[in-house]
């Protein structure tokens, strides 16, 4: 018998045979993720129920040689969730409680395989919230999110995935069970591995449950919507948002092409000579919204906005930001391949940001959309394209982009990862020095390289997905 063989014998005398999928049109559906990342079929598909369960399984994988990629809602943009040759996955969709929300400590205790959305509803029930937002929101689990570190318009305000991680149980590549980090809100006891872990794509450790960080709901939310006859108007906007002291909870950006796609769905009647829209939301006291709004709808005036428009109940304001988290599906429908990078630059060189962008679309003859969250200088650059001819050409586009990003001082991930499709890119961005330390944790943690190999780096990307 194979290793491969032996190891899921072993699972499925831990797991019960009813929990390991081997029917080669189930396994299809695990082969891939929201990316161009070639698919690649699982051996085996575990679906877990418990912590025990998934130590089992590393156990065995450990003992066989045999590599696993855990797999959240599969909505990943870098291929972070794709098995390798001869790899199982490992699902959550078993393990999706909320098991408790701790309204006294403001806390939550997690399931790897809860989805987003349905964590963020449940505790806003108890008026309380998870202001972590990826647009995928209602796809995606929160193991994923804790995997990349999932940010979403809601960042600029209060911040990504990791800041709301107190404590996590994950099972490392051996099987061990550990409990990192605390319940406390303060915890500086040790190394901070629940921080590494956080982000680290599924390469150190699987986590099993966590407990969250949660805030007090906010009392009151609007939604508006500015329209400027140009792109260069967009950083002086934000600027001017930021000095008048008023912090927005988003500030969403959709250049021309990103508009063209949104307005049949946004439910607002954007002007015709509209070349970008900042999204804004304000949240807080009830009481101080209205005031709020007026300072900030005069600041954009100010700065040129054709019009300011406010989402004047809840159901146009859902349409809008439905529109908006469907924005990167909609793209993907525009061509036959789409590309979406997630650059971040220092907000103040946003201009030169867009500039580059604008520059790459009319040098290469390609279509750029981009959008994203401009409060963040994290924007979401998309390569469109039909003909399998210009490949070459994105992909020297794409390596423009990058060089541009870090000569701003930028980063190539804003909230997506490195995960194979920016693996080729990582020593652009990060010393030899620096990767090879990486490498070393890496193997600390998993001295086999059975846990999601192939991700980040880009020697294992080559090596376990062909990526160059
Ligand atoms: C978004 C995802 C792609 O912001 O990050 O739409
Ligand atoms: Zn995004």
């Amino acid at each position: 018998m194979s290793s491969l063989d032996n190891a899921l014998l072993a699972i499925e005398r831990a797991c019960g045979s009813g929990s390991v999928i081997r029917d080669e049109t189930l396994l299809e559906g695990y082969a891939g993720d929201e990316s161009e990342t070639t698919p690649c079929v699982p051996e085996a598909v575990v679906r877990a129920s418990n912590t025990q369960q998934v130590s089992e399984v590393m156990r065995a994988a450990f003992e066989h040689g045999v590599p696993v990629t855990p797999r959240g809602g599969g909505t990943g943009r870098v291929g972070g969730a794709v098995p390798v040759p001869g790899g199982i996955v490992l699902t959550f969709d078993r393990m999706s409680a909320v098991k408790h929300i701790d309204r006294n400590e403001l806390t939550t205790r997690v399931q790897p395989g809860v989805i987003t959305g349905n964590l963020k509803r449940a505790v806003e029930d108890e008026h309380l919230y998870y202001p972590p937002d990826p647009n995928s929101r209602d796809s995606c689990a929160i193991g994923g999110n804790l995997a990349t570190n999932a940010g979403g318009p809601r960042a600029f305000k209060y911040g990504v995935t990791r800041e709301y991680v107190l404590g996590m149980e994950v099972v490392l590549a051996d099987g061990t069970v550990l409990e990192l980090g605390h319940e406390t809100k303060k915890g500086v006891t040790g190394y901070d591995l629940t921080a590494l872990m956080v982000g680290s794509e599924g390469t150190l450790g699987i986590v099993t449950e966590a407990t969250l960080r949660l805030i007090p709901k906010p009392e009151a939310t609007v939604t508006l919507l500015a329209c400027f006859p140009s792109l260069d108007d967009v950083a002086p906007a934000v600027r001017a948002l930021l000095s008048q002291g008023h912090v927005p909870s988003c500030i969403e950006l959709l250049d021309a092409e990103a508009i063209r796609i949104v307005r049949p769905e946004a439910g607002l009647t954007i002007p015709d000579e509209t070349k970008a829209i900042l999204l804004l939301e304000l949240d807080g006291d009830a009481d101080r919204l209205d005031g709020d709004l007026e300072v900030c709808g005069n600041a954009l005036t100010d700065v040129g906005a054709i019009e300011v428009l406010v989402a004047q109940n809840s159901g146009e304001r859902e349409r809008l930001w439905a529109s908006r988290r469907e924005l990167s599906y909609s793209l993907r429908r525009q061509a036959k391949n789409k590309l979406s990078e997630d650059v971040v630059v220092p907000r103040t060189k946003m201009a030169d940001l867009l500039q580059t962008c604008t520059e790459l679309s009319e040098e290469n003859r390609l279509i750029i959309p981009t959008y994203g969250h401009a409060g963040d200088g994290n924007l979401h650059v998309n390569f469109l394209w039909d003909d399998p001819d210009q490949k070459r050409i994105v992909k020297k586009a794409v390596r423009r982009l990058f060089e541009r990003v870090i000569e701003l001082k930028g980063t190539l991930s804003g909230e997506h990862g490195i995960g194979v499709l920016k693996a080729p890119y990582l020593p652009m961005e990060q010393s030899p020095a620096l990767i090879d330390l990486q490498q070393r944790i890496k193997s600390v943690f998993d001295p086999k390289h059975i846990l999601n190999p192939g991700k980040i780096f880009p020697t294992d990307a080559k090596r376990f997905h062909g990526a160059c």
